[in-house]
């Protein structure tokens, strides 16, 4: 189980004016966040540029300490007990590489065996599955500085489940990645979750990784946990409007109040927004009509997404 509690982390601010001076001004990149991940599930970490997610999984993989609060991984402490951690945990940081430049994959996974002891047969079977899941071959030869994103991103991932972790970090897995590889990467994430238990803590901007992947969503802003539960949650606290559709038999009879209304024929369509309470006007003209079909489009969840951030931005303003 990941445990974190009242996490904080600051960052010191440079004075450029005076780089000497000892009252150095703190950001407040995490600031007070709680929650746990039991094992088996697979969250998803969504915030805009700078929120804090970063830093977060920075802390929970023991790379940085907290200023405040506490992490347990099962119970270890990943800071001050960092080997026991990493010998559970996988780690993938989009933006970093840890492969070793000038070596060919396969040269790495040899380090990596020998880093995290891993015995013969368990190594030559792990990496063969991963080599056939993540299609490494046409690669394998090439030294890590001649991959392409994408490919350099499949041989990271290989890397970081080597030694069959438990909990799995990413911090932007799928950033540039092509669709058919962000959708073998999805798969692979799937599986390791549903067949071998993989505890997956997933930050993306991709919110089709999200909706496809995570039953569970933390959103985060300004270092502040600002929602931590499903996505049918989320997009039922969203203020965006959805889009009916109703198809009527003979002349359709319309009510006061529609927004965005047209008419095309025996169809009709408009804006639904539960939050402003217009529920019951969808009751009414079901009431009135008779409905042959009926489909409601809830927004897209970029925008359900974009109202939380604004949402959040504007409170921490006033
Ligand atoms: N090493 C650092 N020194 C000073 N400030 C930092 C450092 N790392 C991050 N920050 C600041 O802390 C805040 C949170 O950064 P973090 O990298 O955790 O954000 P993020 O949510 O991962 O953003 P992104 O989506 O852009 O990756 C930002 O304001 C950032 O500028
Ligand atoms: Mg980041």
């Amino acid at each position: 189980m990941i445990e974190a509690s009242h996490l904080c982390k600051n960052y010191p601010i440079k004075n450029h004016n005076n780089p000497f001076r000892k009252d150095r001004q703190l950001r407040c990149a995490v600031d007070d966040i709680s929650f746990t991940v039991s094992p088996g599930e697979l969250v998803g970490y969504i915030g805009p540029n700078g929120a804090g997610k970063s830093t977060t999984i920075k802390m929970l993989t023991g790379i940085l300490l907290p200023d405040g609060g506490m992490v347990r991984v099962d119970g270890i402490d990943p800071f001050y007990q960092r080997k026991q951690n990493c010998r559970k945990i996988g780690v993938l940081f989009g933006q970093r590489s840890q492969l070793w430049w000038h070596l060919r994959l396969d040269d790495t996974y040899r380090l990596l065996k020998h880093l995290y002891e891993i015995p013969d047969e368990q190594y030559r079977k792990r990496l063969s599955v991963l080599r056939e899941m993540l299609e490494l071959d046409s690669f394998w030869d090439q030294p890590v500085r001649q991959l392409s994103l994408g490919q350099r991103m499949r041989g990271e991932l290989a890397a970081a489940l080597l030694h069959s972790p438990s909990y799995l970090y990413l911090d932007e897995p799928t950033v540039g990645m092509d669709v058919l590889v962000k959708e073998r990467i999805r798969e692979l994430l799937k599986e390791l979750n549903r067949q071998d238990g993989v505890t997956i803590l997933l930050t993306t901007h991709d919110l089709e990784d999200v909706e496809r992947l995570c039953s569970r969503v933390m959103v985060i802003n300004h270092g502040k946990l600002l929602y931590d539960g499903t996505m049918a949650q989320l997009r039922s606290r969203c203020t965006a409007d959805a889009t009916v559709t109703i198809d009527i038999q003979g002349e359709p009879t319309i009510i006061d109040g529609l927004r965005n209304f047209r008419q095309k024929g025996n169809q009709i369509t408009f804006s639904l927004n539960r939050r402003l309470g217009e529920g019951q006007l969808l009751a009414q003209i079901v009431g009135c009509n008779h409905v042959r079909d009926i489909t409601i489009q809830e927004p897209p969840i970029e925008e359900v997404v974009r109202d939380l951030y604004q949402r959040s931005g504007e409170e921490e303003q006033r």
